[in-house]
């Protein structure tokens, strides 16, 4: 006879309404896979009155959270709610109620992580969180088990369902930023506020929690320097096209390289690229053909080499697959008696840092709307000249009426300070209208061989 985990969910909305149905459909699998049987007895909600149509007990709802992270006859939690507050309030009443939690709920992991962490290492539970990151792909587990013997080179991300979802929308099929949006809320894929999708906070979020897992020292969603697709134009995703790129809302959590070796022989990988901002992938690449909704997660390890993980990023379903990862590895936990053996995070560079945007160094590319006369091309050549950045390519479209001209450069390699200064200076120019477009492109290039 399969051992029984009780479990108590707070929230249930579209992952939680998930995640129910998916108990029903493939619980006794699980039950016999684990040894556990894996039983939601209480379930709270904001409104009783509301119809879910689920599986289970109608006696089983409650309005009230507090009695579930409470109770005792509860042995596990699973928050599914969202936002920082409530939740955060929620997590730990329940772990100082020496429950293990389950959330998906990156917000909060990436801004409160340490924290939570801390409480339930006091309290002898865990905290899990596979939910957090990239919907129905296993990335936690990846990184915490499967590569726990290397040293992370660079990680990339699309990490937000939404967002590449519309990406791929505009490009393929010319639909409008809105409509492609709303199409994604109305599949379940958006935050219940999606400023926090397409502004890349989510992003962010997620990107934060891989590199705090990579890297040792926890990243906050501050110290991301974030910038999302809102008012993303299609004509860059057009000129971008014709020159062989794919817009991707691309998270890179990337280390310093060519920091020397210290003395012991370890080499730091500090200070840390942690960052999220709309970056051309050539369309080559295997992160550009990553479409629709999918998530994909590249990391390459200094013994793996690289490895991709790619997956459903969003929705009922893939996250209710991750929570039952989680479900699964709790109920083992508590079966074994053993929660921590797994630790939720372990800190372990804490002098690490994060990189300043102003000293990243890529590739750009610029749009500009310029006055179309002779002298235009040189006037800003001269001023990207005088602060040694190179043009790789330049291309004018043709079959633009009156003389006001798009003009778009490929900017070799440049840092972020240096392109900022340019841009002001470029601006100024009475040949120039309106801001310059900039965005940043990823080559990809092979990592430099490094001397031991
Ligand atoms: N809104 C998120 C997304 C859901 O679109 O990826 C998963 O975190």
């Amino acid at each position: 006879m399969a051992e029984k985990v009780s479990v108590g969910l707070i929230g249930c909305g579209v992952v939680g309404g998930g995640l129910v149905r998916a108990l029903s459909r493939n619980g006794a699998l699980m039950a016999s896979r684990l040894g556990a049987q894996i039983s939601v007895e209480r379930i709270a909600v904001r409104d009783l009155s509301k119809n879910r149509d689920l599986p289970v007990e109608p006696a089983i709802f409650t309005t009230d959270w507090m009695s579930i992270a409470t109770d005792p006859a509860i042995h596990l939690v699973v928050e599914l709610v969202g936002g920082t507050d409530t939740a955060r309030e929620m997590i730990l009443t329940a772990l100082r109620h020496g429950k293990s939690v389950i959330t998906a709920n990156k917000a909060l992991i990436c801004e409160y992580g340490e924290e939570l962490f801390e409480e339930a290492e006091k309290n002898g539970v865990n905290l899990y969180y596979e939910a957090s990151v990239a919907g129905g792909i296993p990335i936690i587990k990846a990184l915490r088990e499967g590569l726990i013997g290397n040293r992370v080179q660079r990680l990339y991300g699309i990490l937000n369902g939404t967002c590449n979802y519309i990406l791929t929308q505009m490009k393929n099929k010319g639909w409008d930023f809105d409509y492609a949006l709303a199409e994604a809320q109305r599949l379940g894929y958006a935050e219940a506020d999606p400023a926090l999708d397409v502004d890349g906070h989510d992003t962010a979020h997620k990107a934060g929690i891989l590199a705090s897992l990579s890297y040792g020292f926890w990243v906050r969603p501050d110290q991301v320097h974030t910038e999302g697709i809102r008012g993303l134009d299609i004509l860059d995703i057009q000129f971008a096209a014709r020159m062989g790129y794919t817009f991707k809302l691309l998270a890179m959590v990337k280390p310093n390289l060519a920091a020397p070796v210290s003395q012991n022989g370890a080499r730091p990988f500090s200070p840390v690229q942690v960052t999220v901002f709309p970056t051309l992938l050539p369309e080559d690449h295997v992160l550009a053909n990553v479409n629709g909704v999918f998530n994909a997660v590249f990391v390459q390890g200094d013994v793996v080499g690289e490895t991709l993980y790619y997956g459903p990023g969003a929705g009922a379903d893939a996250t209710a697959s991750a929570v039952l990862s989680d479900l699964a590895d709790a109920a083992l936990d508590i079966k074994c008696d053993s929660a921590g053996r797994v630790p939720a995070f372990t800190p372990h560079e804490e002098d690490g840092e994060v990189q300043d945007i102003d000293s990243v160094v890529c590739p750009f590319y610029l749009r500009l709307q310029v006055m179309d006369r002779p002298g235009t091309m040189a006037n800003i050549a001269s001023i990207l000249g005088d602060l040694n950045i190179g043009i790789s390519s330049m291309f004018q479209p043709e079959g633009h009426e009156g003389d006001r001209v798009p003009l778009v450069l490929m900017i070799h390699d440049a840092r972020h300070d240096a392109m900022r200064e340019a841009l002001k200076k470029i601006g100024q120019l009475d040949v120039v209208f309106g801001d310059p477009v900039m965005i940043r492109v990823e080559p990809f290039d092979p990592l430099p061989v490094l001397a031991d």
